[in-house]
């Protein structure tokens, strides 16, 4: 090794001994007589000395750059106690250089490589290197590597196999736009990059392994937001003869013994469960932050009991109540918010110092029903169904931001029994809401006629607000498979045509089975305390798709493209 120690090594014991080391120059302090540097490496920063005495050895320091390489050897001196930088792990010696050499230099960094940094997101993807090559980013990243160990040496405990499947794979239905891959020896035919393992993982069941597990990467070509990327690693797990109460437990065991090896902390316990429908009415989202205590609340017969149009002739009248005094101002901002999404209005209902206040007073003798107490306020939307549940969620989201409600803590929740299907207004037809190859709670006698009705064995894994992860238990009967398919418009011949497969596979004696997936970048950027999942991934992409650093995507040659018979038509 060119080093005998890294930065972040040398301690006040080894004080007077001679060591090299090796590193970045991270910050230069030259006093002309006496030169400090910081060197610094993913271990730590060591502070080197360039000392009077040795008038040569300082002038060639003073030519040294920022973020250049270079190897330094001398002896450990303790600090002065006024020097002594408690922050640091090697805060309290230097190391007095004897000789340097410099391994690589630098160009000038287009920003100042530091913990503080403003360079733009953009410069920093492009230069993600030197963005990387701090503290706080190397952070998540090492979080990341613990939280991978841990989660392996837990699935291993339990006798699951670490299985790979393709990348390189057919078109699956995960509901994202696939990237195409076009076959130089099939001309015409494109693989698809798997969105999920998900009929690779189904299959393994039918093969044998019993319990599988992978940190698979997933492609989709979809519009990114602030939790999604155009490629994502998921923790993809499937187990034959599981109940649902199987995976919710494997889920939370995992996820303790993950948060707790990381972390040293413990989320509480045990993750509660709720079925979706009650979700969305008492929490207005399938991914309810129950750090937040607001829930929503049926107003309706109240609301009905008086001579208010708006109450009178809406389906429902919902609402949250809060222990605060709200402003007008502070009313109408949030009214803004959720007409944003979607609903009409917002009312309020206002008890100060046991007076009681609402834009809709003169049309109830009186608002005690609403059962507003002193120094509360309620906030009510009335509509469809449909039309208040939402809003209600997006206000209780800001109600518990803006007024500091949220407790502490690693909050999971299991959200169950979703619905196998969703109608889409714009196609008129119906699709699934997670994936088709679910088992239905029931029985499935009534799913031609209502197929909104039919509740699946689904189940999304919700932490601090964010969906991390989603599964079910599968259909091993290929006949119920194929009746699941009819509902949403495919025919026995297009089934056969884009499953086959899976449909075979399920002929030779499948397993009952089923698993979950979780996504691994929120996982760590939640854990990390981070707000983007960029933050733990080596080499995003920006929002329009592009990797800043390698410019990707790239045209191809012509020699590429007529290997594969393929031609660019240009845009008119
Ligand atoms: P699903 O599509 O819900 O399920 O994905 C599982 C989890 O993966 C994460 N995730 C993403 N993370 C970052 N960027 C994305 N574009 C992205 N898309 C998804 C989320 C999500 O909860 N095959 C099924 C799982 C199963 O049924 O076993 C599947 O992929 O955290």
């Amino acid at each position: 090794m060119l080093r005998d120690v890294n930065c972040g090594e040398l301690r006040v014991k080894d004080e007077g001994e001679v060591f090299t080391l090796a590193g970045w120059v991270r910050k230069i302090r030259d006093h002309g007589e006496i030169i400090f540097i910081d060197l610094w490496d993913r271990y730590g920063v060591t502070q080197v000395v360039f000392s009077p005495e040795d008038l040569k050895l300082r002038e060639r320091a003073k030519k040294l750059g920022l973020e250049w390489v270079i190897r330094v050897k001398g002896k450990v001196k303790k600090r002065p106690k006024e020097m002594v930088n408690p922050e640091l792990g090697t805060g309290e010696i230097e190391l007095v250089v004897s000789e340097f050499d410099i391994l690589n230099k630098s160009e000038v960094p287009p920003f100042v490589v530091k913990e503080d940094l403003k360079a733009e997101w953009e410069l920093r993807l492009k230069y993600r290197y030197l963005d990387i090559r701090r503290d706080m980013v190397m952070r998540g990243f090492v979080l990341r590597h613990q939280l991978m160990q841990k989660a392996r040496e837990f699935l291993n405990n339990k006798g699951f196999l670490e299985v790979e499947t393709p990348v390189l794979a057919r078109s699956t239905p995960e509901g994202a736009r696939d990237f195409l891959v076009p076959s130089r020896m099939h001309p015409g035919n494109f693989y698809s990059l798997a969105q999920s393992p998900q009929l690779y993982k189904q299959i393994l069941m039918i093969a044998g392994f019993d319990r599988y597990y992978q940190f698979a990467r997933c492609f989709r070509d979809e519009d990114m937001r602030g939790d999604r990327q155009l490629e994502h690693t998921q923790i993809d797990i499937e187990m034959a003869y599981p109940d649902c109460e199987d995976i919710y437990e494997l889920g939370e065991g995992l996820m303790v013994y993950i948060v707790e090896g990381a972390l040293g902390e413990k989320p509480v316990t045990p993750f509660p469960r709720i079925p979706y429908k009650e979700s969305m009415e008492k929490y207005g989202t399938d991914k309810p932050d129950i750090r937040n205590p607001l829930i929503i609340e049926d107003y309706t017969q109240i609301a009905k009991s008086g001579e208010f149009d708006i109450f009178n002739k809406s389906d429902v009248t919902r609402g949250i109540k809060i222990k605060k005094l709200l402003t007008r101002k502070e009313i109408d901002n949030f009214e803004r918010v959720v007409q944003d999404v979607g609903a009409k209005g917002l009312l309020y209902l206002i008890n100060e110092g046991g007076k009681l206040r609402a834009p809709f007073a003169k049309y109830f003798k009186d608002l005690d029903g609403f059962g507003v107490v002193r120094g509360e306020t309620l906030l009510l939307i009335s509509g469809k169904t449909s039309e208040v549940l939402e809003p209600l969620g997006v206000l209780r989201n800001e109600l518990g931001e803006k007024f500091e409600l949220l407790t502490d803590g690693w909050r999971f929740l299991w959200v169950t029994d979703f619905p196998i299907f969703k109608w889409n207004e714009e196609e008129n037809i119906w699709t699934p809401s997670h994936h088709i190859f679910t088992q239905s709670v029931g029985d499935l006698d009534k799913v031609e006629d209502d197929p909104g009705k039919v509740i699946g064995k689904l189940y999304d894994l919700v932490l601090n607000g964010v969906e991390l992860g989603s599964g079910s238990i599968r259909n091993h009967d290929p006949g119920v498979q194929k009746r699941l398919l009819r509902v949403i418009g495919m025919t026995d011949e297009e089934a056969e045509e884009r499953f086959g497969f899976l449909l075979r596979a399920l002929s030779y004696g499948a397993p009952p089975h089923g698993g979950i997936a979780l996504g691994f970048d929120r996982i760590c950027r939640l854990l990390a305390g981070l707000e983007s999942i960029t933050e733990v991934m080596t080499f995003p992409k920006t929002l329009t798709g592009v990797g800043l650093m390698e410019e990707s995507p790239s045209t191809v040659s012509e020699e590429d493209l007529k290997e594969l018979k393929l031609e660019i038509k240009k845009d008119e």
